[in-house]
Protein backbone atom coordinates (compact mmCIF):
# COMPACT_ATOMS: atom_id res chain seq x y z
CA UNK A 1 0.00 0.00 0.00
CA UNK A 2 0.73 3.50 -0.91
CA UNK A 3 2.09 5.51 1.91
CA UNK A 4 0.76 9.36 1.59
CA UNK A 5 1.38 12.40 3.41
CA UNK A 6 -0.79 15.42 2.85
CA UNK A 7 1.20 18.51 3.86
CA UNK A 8 -2.07 21.07 5.45
CA UNK A 9 -4.54 18.54 5.91
CA UNK A 10 -6.56 21.44 8.33
CA UNK A 11 -7.74 23.30 5.01
CA UNK A 12 -10.18 22.94 2.37
CA UNK A 13 -8.63 20.84 -0.03
CA UNK A 14 -6.09 19.12 1.91
CA UNK A 15 -8.96 18.00 4.31
CA UNK A 16 -10.79 16.51 1.10
CA UNK A 17 -6.83 14.48 0.12
CA UNK A 18 -7.09 13.42 3.45
CA UNK A 19 -10.51 11.69 2.80
CA UNK A 20 -9.85 10.97 -1.36
CA UNK A 21 -7.05 8.92 0.00
CA UNK A 22 -8.61 6.72 2.70
CA UNK A 23 -11.53 6.04 -0.39
CA UNK A 24 -8.93 4.96 -2.56
CA UNK A 25 -7.47 2.35 0.16
CA UNK A 26 -4.10 4.83 0.39
CA UNK A 27 -2.43 4.54 3.68
CA UNK A 28 -2.78 8.14 4.94
CA UNK A 29 -1.68 10.60 7.15
CA UNK A 30 -2.32 14.13 7.25
CA UNK A 31 -0.97 17.56 8.74
CA UNK A 32 -2.00 20.73 10.40
CA UNK A 33 -0.45 23.43 11.73
CA UNK A 34 -2.60 26.40 13.51
CA UNK A 35 -6.06 25.13 12.83
CA UNK A 36 -6.40 22.03 15.37
CA UNK A 37 -8.83 19.38 14.02
CA UNK A 38 -11.56 17.66 16.43
CA UNK A 39 -10.30 14.60 15.85
CA UNK A 40 -6.11 14.40 15.44
CA UNK A 41 -6.37 10.51 14.39
CA UNK A 42 -3.52 10.02 11.45
CA UNK A 43 -2.72 13.95 12.04
CA UNK A 44 0.62 15.10 12.90
CA UNK A 45 1.66 19.00 13.37
CA UNK A 46 3.77 20.48 11.10
CA UNK A 47 5.18 24.34 9.99
CA UNK A 48 6.89 23.86 6.58
CA UNK A 49 8.17 27.27 7.52
CA UNK A 50 10.49 25.03 10.15
CA UNK A 51 12.70 22.72 8.26
CA UNK A 52 13.70 20.57 11.60
CA UNK A 53 9.43 20.06 11.69
CA UNK A 54 9.04 18.98 8.14
CA UNK A 55 12.40 16.31 8.66
CA UNK A 56 10.77 15.27 11.80
CA UNK A 57 7.51 14.32 10.10
CA UNK A 58 9.41 12.87 6.84
CA UNK A 59 11.67 11.23 9.06
CA UNK A 60 8.72 9.29 11.15
CA UNK A 61 6.22 8.14 8.77
CA UNK A 62 8.46 7.64 5.36
CA UNK A 63 5.78 8.47 2.92
CA UNK A 64 6.29 7.44 -0.81
CA UNK A 65 4.02 10.40 -1.82
CA UNK A 66 3.76 13.86 -0.19
CA UNK A 67 1.14 16.16 -1.32
CA UNK A 68 1.67 19.86 -0.30
CA UNK A 69 -1.88 21.91 -0.39
CA UNK A 70 -0.42 24.01 2.84
CA UNK A 71 0.12 27.77 1.88
CA UNK A 72 -0.90 31.73 2.74
CA UNK A 73 -3.62 31.31 0.69
CA UNK A 74 -5.38 34.87 1.68
CA UNK A 75 -4.11 37.19 -1.64
CA UNK A 76 -4.54 40.32 0.20
CA UNK A 77 -2.63 39.11 3.13
CA UNK A 78 0.09 38.34 1.01
CA UNK A 79 0.66 41.62 -0.58
CA UNK A 80 0.61 43.18 2.80
CA UNK A 81 3.06 40.37 4.63
CA UNK A 82 5.59 39.34 1.65
CA UNK A 83 8.06 37.63 3.71
CA UNK A 84 5.36 35.58 5.40
CA UNK A 85 3.94 34.71 1.86
CA UNK A 86 7.40 33.77 0.39
CA UNK A 87 8.68 31.98 3.77
CA UNK A 88 5.81 29.60 3.56
CA UNK A 89 4.83 29.46 -0.32
CA UNK A 90 8.34 29.10 -1.33
CA UNK A 91 10.41 28.67 1.55
CA UNK A 92 7.88 26.03 2.76
CA UNK A 93 7.72 24.30 -0.59
CA UNK A 94 11.52 24.04 -0.85
CA UNK A 95 12.50 22.75 2.32
CA UNK A 96 9.52 19.37 1.83
CA UNK A 97 11.10 19.30 -1.65
CA UNK A 98 14.47 18.82 -0.06
CA UNK A 99 13.01 16.31 2.36
CA UNK A 100 11.07 14.39 -0.40
CA UNK A 101 14.29 14.02 -2.50
CA UNK A 102 15.76 12.61 0.39
CA UNK A 103 13.59 10.68 0.75
CA UNK A 104 12.87 8.78 -2.64
CA UNK A 105 8.98 10.81 -2.38
CA UNK A 106 7.17 11.98 -5.24
CA UNK A 107 6.30 15.65 -4.51
CA UNK A 108 2.51 16.96 -5.39
CA UNK A 109 2.99 21.25 -5.01
CA UNK A 110 -0.63 22.27 -5.27
CA UNK A 111 -0.48 25.69 -7.15
CA UNK A 112 -2.78 28.37 -8.66
CA UNK A 113 -4.40 30.09 -11.76
CA UNK A 114 -3.24 33.30 -10.31
CA UNK A 115 0.46 32.49 -11.74
CA UNK A 116 -0.72 34.01 -14.94
CA UNK A 117 -1.56 37.60 -15.46
CA UNK A 118 -4.58 36.90 -16.86
CA UNK A 119 -4.74 39.08 -20.30
CA UNK A 120 -4.64 36.33 -22.63
CA UNK A 121 -8.06 36.20 -23.87
CA UNK A 122 -9.16 32.82 -23.56
CA UNK A 123 -7.66 29.13 -21.70
CA UNK A 124 -4.31 28.77 -20.40
CA UNK A 125 -2.38 25.34 -21.47
CA UNK A 126 0.25 24.20 -19.00
CA UNK A 127 3.07 24.80 -21.26
CA UNK A 128 2.37 28.47 -21.37
CA UNK A 129 4.57 30.73 -19.85
CA UNK A 130 3.60 32.27 -15.82
CA UNK A 131 3.18 35.87 -15.76
CA UNK A 132 2.11 36.35 -11.72
CA UNK A 133 0.69 39.86 -11.33
CA UNK A 134 0.71 39.59 -7.26
CA UNK A 135 2.80 38.47 -4.55
CA UNK A 136 0.66 35.49 -3.95
CA UNK A 137 1.24 34.59 -7.75
CA UNK A 138 4.51 34.93 -7.67
CA UNK A 139 5.40 33.06 -4.42
CA UNK A 140 3.85 29.94 -5.47
CA UNK A 141 5.20 30.22 -9.24
CA UNK A 142 8.38 30.36 -6.87
CA UNK A 143 7.07 27.56 -4.54
CA UNK A 144 6.34 25.31 -8.32
CA UNK A 145 10.07 25.90 -9.44
CA UNK A 146 11.49 24.50 -6.24
CA UNK A 147 9.19 21.69 -6.27
CA UNK A 148 10.38 20.99 -10.26
CA UNK A 149 14.01 21.89 -9.64
CA UNK A 150 14.39 19.24 -6.69
CA UNK A 151 12.80 16.57 -8.75
CA UNK A 152 11.52 15.51 -12.50
CA UNK A 153 9.30 12.81 -11.12
CA UNK A 154 7.72 15.47 -8.95
CA UNK A 155 4.10 17.24 -10.41
CA UNK A 156 2.52 20.58 -9.93
CA UNK A 157 -1.61 20.90 -9.61
CA UNK A 158 -2.68 24.25 -10.56
CA UNK A 159 -5.83 24.58 -8.91
CA UNK A 160 -8.43 28.02 -9.52
CA UNK A 161 -10.92 29.16 -6.77
CA UNK A 162 -11.28 26.04 -4.73
CA UNK A 163 -14.78 25.79 -2.93
CA UNK A 164 -16.75 22.76 -1.14
CA UNK A 165 -17.86 22.51 2.80
CA UNK A 166 -14.83 23.06 4.85
CA UNK A 167 -15.68 20.40 7.87
CA UNK A 168 -12.30 21.33 9.97
CA UNK A 169 -11.94 24.74 10.04
CA UNK A 170 -14.04 27.86 10.11
CA UNK A 171 -12.92 29.43 7.44
CA UNK A 172 -15.29 30.22 4.34
CA UNK A 173 -14.67 30.36 0.57
CA UNK A 174 -15.58 32.29 -1.95
CA UNK A 175 -18.81 29.98 -2.61
CA UNK A 176 -19.59 29.12 1.06
CA UNK A 177 -19.21 33.11 1.81
CA UNK A 178 -22.37 33.91 -1.11
CA UNK A 179 -24.16 30.91 0.87
CA UNK A 180 -24.10 32.56 4.55
CA UNK A 181 -24.52 35.85 2.85
CA UNK A 182 -27.52 35.03 1.06
CA UNK A 183 -29.42 33.10 3.78
CA UNK A 184 -29.25 35.61 6.12
CA UNK A 185 -30.73 38.44 3.25
CA UNK A 186 -27.85 40.34 2.86
CA UNK A 187 -27.23 42.02 -0.77
CA UNK A 188 -23.63 41.39 -2.17
CA UNK A 189 -21.83 42.64 -4.72
CA UNK A 190 -19.95 40.13 -7.08
CA UNK A 191 -17.41 41.19 -9.73
CA UNK A 192 -18.23 40.49 -13.30
CA UNK A 193 -14.81 41.24 -15.26
CA UNK A 194 -12.58 38.44 -13.13
CA UNK A 195 -13.08 34.74 -14.66
CA UNK A 196 -11.90 31.66 -13.17
CA UNK A 197 -12.20 27.63 -13.23
CA UNK A 198 -14.30 27.35 -10.11
CA UNK A 199 -12.64 23.90 -8.53
CA UNK A 200 -14.81 21.66 -6.05
CA UNK A 201 -12.38 20.35 -3.55
CA UNK A 202 -14.01 16.88 -2.85
CA UNK A 203 -13.57 16.03 -6.91
CA UNK A 204 -10.30 17.68 -7.51
CA UNK A 205 -8.88 15.92 -4.45
CA UNK A 206 -9.56 12.65 -6.00
CA UNK A 207 -8.33 13.84 -9.34
CA UNK A 208 -4.91 14.73 -8.11
CA UNK A 209 -4.39 11.65 -5.88
CA UNK A 210 -5.27 9.35 -9.26
CA UNK A 211 -2.80 11.19 -11.34
CA UNK A 212 -0.09 11.34 -8.71
CA UNK A 213 -0.56 7.60 -8.01
CA UNK A 214 -0.05 7.14 -11.94
CA UNK A 215 3.29 8.85 -11.87
CA UNK A 216 1.82 11.84 -13.87
CA UNK A 217 4.81 13.95 -14.16
CA UNK A 218 5.24 18.21 -14.02
CA UNK A 219 2.33 20.80 -14.68
CA UNK A 220 -1.33 19.66 -14.88
CA UNK A 221 -4.78 21.33 -14.50
CA UNK A 222 -6.59 19.98 -12.24
CA UNK A 223 -9.37 22.42 -11.66
CA UNK A 224 -13.30 22.51 -12.58
CA UNK A 225 -13.57 22.63 -16.68
CA UNK A 226 -15.66 26.21 -16.59
CA UNK A 227 -14.39 29.61 -17.49
CA UNK A 228 -17.09 32.04 -15.45
CA UNK A 229 -17.09 35.19 -14.03
CA UNK A 230 -17.76 36.07 -9.89
CA UNK A 231 -21.07 37.30 -10.97
CA UNK A 232 -22.39 34.04 -12.85
CA UNK A 233 -20.78 31.80 -9.94
CA UNK A 234 -22.82 33.68 -7.57
CA UNK A 235 -26.30 33.72 -9.83
CA UNK A 236 -25.68 29.76 -10.22
CA UNK A 237 -25.59 29.02 -6.95
CA UNK A 238 -28.72 30.83 -6.21
CA UNK A 239 -30.65 28.96 -8.98
CA UNK A 240 -29.02 25.63 -7.01
CA UNK A 241 -29.77 26.87 -3.50
CA UNK A 242 -33.18 28.44 -4.18
CA UNK A 243 -31.90 31.97 -2.87
CA UNK A 244 -33.04 35.28 -4.30
CA UNK A 245 -30.84 36.01 -7.32
CA UNK A 246 -31.87 39.65 -6.72
CA UNK A 247 -29.53 40.22 -3.51
CA UNK A 248 -26.40 39.67 -6.09
CA UNK A 249 -25.23 42.88 -7.91
CA UNK A 250 -22.93 43.04 -10.90
CA UNK A 251 -19.96 45.41 -10.43
CA UNK A 252 -16.55 46.03 -12.35
CA UNK A 253 -13.44 45.25 -10.15
CA UNK A 254 -12.41 49.19 -10.64
CA UNK A 255 -15.66 49.92 -8.75
CA UNK A 256 -14.55 48.18 -5.83
CA UNK A 257 -10.36 47.20 -6.18
CA UNK A 258 -8.70 45.16 -4.00
CA UNK A 259 -5.06 45.57 -2.56
CA UNK A 260 -3.65 42.70 -4.55
CA UNK A 261 -4.33 42.53 -8.40
CA UNK A 262 -5.94 39.95 -9.76
CA UNK A 263 -6.00 38.40 -13.37
CA UNK A 264 -8.90 39.33 -15.54
CA UNK A 265 -9.00 36.29 -17.38
CA UNK A 266 -6.94 33.16 -15.50
CA UNK A 267 -9.31 29.97 -16.93
CA UNK A 268 -7.46 26.92 -17.42
CA UNK A 269 -7.97 24.00 -20.07
CA UNK A 270 -7.71 20.85 -18.26
CA UNK A 271 -7.29 18.53 -21.31
CA UNK A 272 -4.22 17.08 -20.23
CA UNK A 273 -5.74 16.03 -16.72
CA UNK A 274 -9.08 14.51 -18.62
CA UNK A 275 -7.23 12.58 -20.73
CA UNK A 276 -4.98 11.12 -18.15
CA UNK A 277 -8.21 10.17 -15.81
CA UNK A 278 -10.17 9.06 -18.84
CA UNK A 279 -13.26 11.62 -17.30
CA UNK A 280 -14.47 15.10 -17.49
CA UNK A 281 -13.48 17.26 -14.45
CA UNK A 282 -16.56 18.42 -12.18
CA UNK A 283 -18.03 21.44 -13.57
CA UNK A 284 -19.48 24.19 -10.94
CA UNK A 285 -22.93 23.23 -11.80
CA UNK A 286 -22.45 19.55 -10.37
CA UNK A 287 -20.29 20.54 -7.36
CA UNK A 288 -23.22 22.45 -6.38
CA UNK A 289 -25.56 19.82 -7.19
CA UNK A 290 -23.47 18.06 -4.54
CA UNK A 291 -22.84 20.50 -2.02
CA UNK A 292 -26.29 21.26 -1.69
CA UNK A 293 -27.06 17.63 -1.21
CA UNK A 294 -24.60 17.33 1.54
CA UNK A 295 -25.84 20.56 3.72
CA UNK A 296 -25.89 19.90 7.10
N1 LIG B 1 -8.56 28.60 -2.10
C1 LIG B 1 -8.49 28.88 -3.37
O1 LIG B 1 -9.41 29.46 -3.94
C2 LIG B 1 -7.26 28.47 -4.16
C3 LIG B 1 -7.16 28.89 -5.50
C4 LIG B 1 -6.03 28.50 -6.21
C5 LIG B 1 -5.05 27.72 -5.62
N2 LIG B 1 -5.19 27.36 -4.31
C6 LIG B 1 -4.13 26.54 -3.70
O2 LIG B 1 -4.72 25.35 -3.24
C7 LIG B 1 -4.08 24.92 -2.04
C8 LIG B 1 -5.12 24.62 -1.00
O3 LIG B 1 -5.88 25.79 -0.75
P1 LIG B 1 -7.02 25.79 0.35
O4 LIG B 1 -8.04 26.80 -0.05
O5 LIG B 1 -7.43 24.41 0.67
O6 LIG B 1 -6.21 26.40 1.59
P2 LIG B 1 -6.70 26.77 3.04
O7 LIG B 1 -8.05 26.23 3.32
O8 LIG B 1 -6.45 28.24 3.22
O9 LIG B 1 -5.68 25.95 3.96
C9 LIG B 1 -4.33 26.31 4.00
C10 LIG B 1 -3.58 25.20 4.68
O10 LIG B 1 -2.22 25.61 4.77
C11 LIG B 1 -1.78 25.31 6.09
N3 LIG B 1 -0.65 26.17 6.43
C12 LIG B 1 -0.56 27.51 6.40
N4 LIG B 1 0.65 27.90 6.83
C13 LIG B 1 1.35 26.77 7.11
C14 LIG B 1 2.65 26.50 7.62
N5 LIG B 1 3.51 27.48 7.91
N6 LIG B 1 3.02 25.20 7.79
C15 LIG B 1 2.18 24.21 7.51
N7 LIG B 1 0.93 24.38 7.05
C16 LIG B 1 0.52 25.66 6.87
C17 LIG B 1 -2.99 25.57 6.97
O11 LIG B 1 -2.81 24.94 8.22
P3 LIG B 1 -3.51 25.51 9.56
O12 LIG B 1 -4.85 26.06 9.16
O13 LIG B 1 -3.60 24.29 10.42
O14 LIG B 1 -2.59 26.54 10.10
C18 LIG B 1 -4.07 24.91 6.11
O15 LIG B 1 -4.05 23.53 6.32
C19 LIG B 1 -3.08 26.01 -1.67
O16 LIG B 1 -1.81 25.60 -2.07
C20 LIG B 1 -3.52 27.21 -2.48
O17 LIG B 1 -2.44 28.04 -2.83
C21 LIG B 1 -6.27 27.71 -3.57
Amino acid sequence: MRKVLVIGASGLLGQYLLKAGRDLELDMVGTYNETVPTDINGMLRMDITNPDSVSRSLDQICPDLVVLSSAMTNVDQCEREPGKAYAVNMEGAFNVASRCKDHGAKLVYISTDYVFNGLKGSRYHEFEGPDPLSIYGRSKLEGENVTMDADKKNMVCRVSVVYGWNRIGKKSNFLTWIIESLKKGQAIRLYNDQWVSPTYAPSAAKDILELACKDVRGIVHTCGPDCLNRYEMGVMLAEVFGFDKGLISSIETKDMPMLAVRPRASCLAVDIAESELGRSMVGLRQGLDEMKKEER
